[in-house]
């Protein structure tokens, strides 16, 4: 598979396009992994993406305790955002409303896990921008980030909120 590596710069903008619906985006897909080697791929709609200070770009996710994203996330502190393309709209919307506890979504969708080239979880075929992530703070509530109403669940409900460097962007 031909893989090409680029700056954070050159994707940003398509990352946040594709992550926020006030941008005529429809989700971004996070794949993690387990302990037991068994990938996961949910779709996230909430992202913050940028230069802080760090040696690498940082990204940061939001993952609700419910998601069988966040039990894998505990046990391997790695993930991989990829940009879908509209083409596979229905595999996104799939990710976001089924669980990898119930499913194998990969085998459900007939999206395509391909080995990463710097982190556990898988990158996605179908996706043209991935980036490869891992883990440096977790951020529990109370952390008053999320809306209002985000914020009326109870706190054991609420997102973690996940800070990542960016070890790797690519095309593919
Ligand atoms: C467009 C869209 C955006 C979403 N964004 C998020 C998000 O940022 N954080 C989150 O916890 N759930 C989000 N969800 C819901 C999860 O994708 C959904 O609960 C999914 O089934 C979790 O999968 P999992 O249990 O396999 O981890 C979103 C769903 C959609 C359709």
């Amino acid at each position: 598979m031909l893989r090409q590596e680029v700056d954070f710069a050159e994707i940003i903008e398509a990352l946040y396009r594709q992550t926020n619906s006030d941008l005529g985006g429809h989700g971004v897909l996070l794949t993690s992994i387990g302990t037991d080697g068994r990938p996961n791929v949910m779709t996230i709609g909430w992202g913050l993406y940028g230069w802080f200070y760090h040696q690498h770009p940082v990204a940061v996710a939001a993952v609700r305790p419910a998601c069988h994203t966040h039990k894998l996330l505990d046990e391997v502190g790695e993930f991989v955002l990829c940009v879908p393309t509209d083409g596979i709209a229905d595999a996104v919307a799939f990710c976001g409303s089924e669980s990898g506890r119930d499913y194998d979504k990969f085998k459900e969708t007939g999206l395509t896990p391909v080995a990463s080239a710097l982190v556990k979880p898988p990158s996605i075929a179908e996706c043209p921008i991935r980036v490869e992530c891992r883990i440096y703070h977790r951020q529990r509530p109370p952390h008053y980030i999320l809306t209002p109403e985000h914020r009326e669940m109870p706190l054991e409900q609420q997102h973690t909120i996940y800070f990542a460097e960016v070890l790797g962007t690519y095309r593919a």
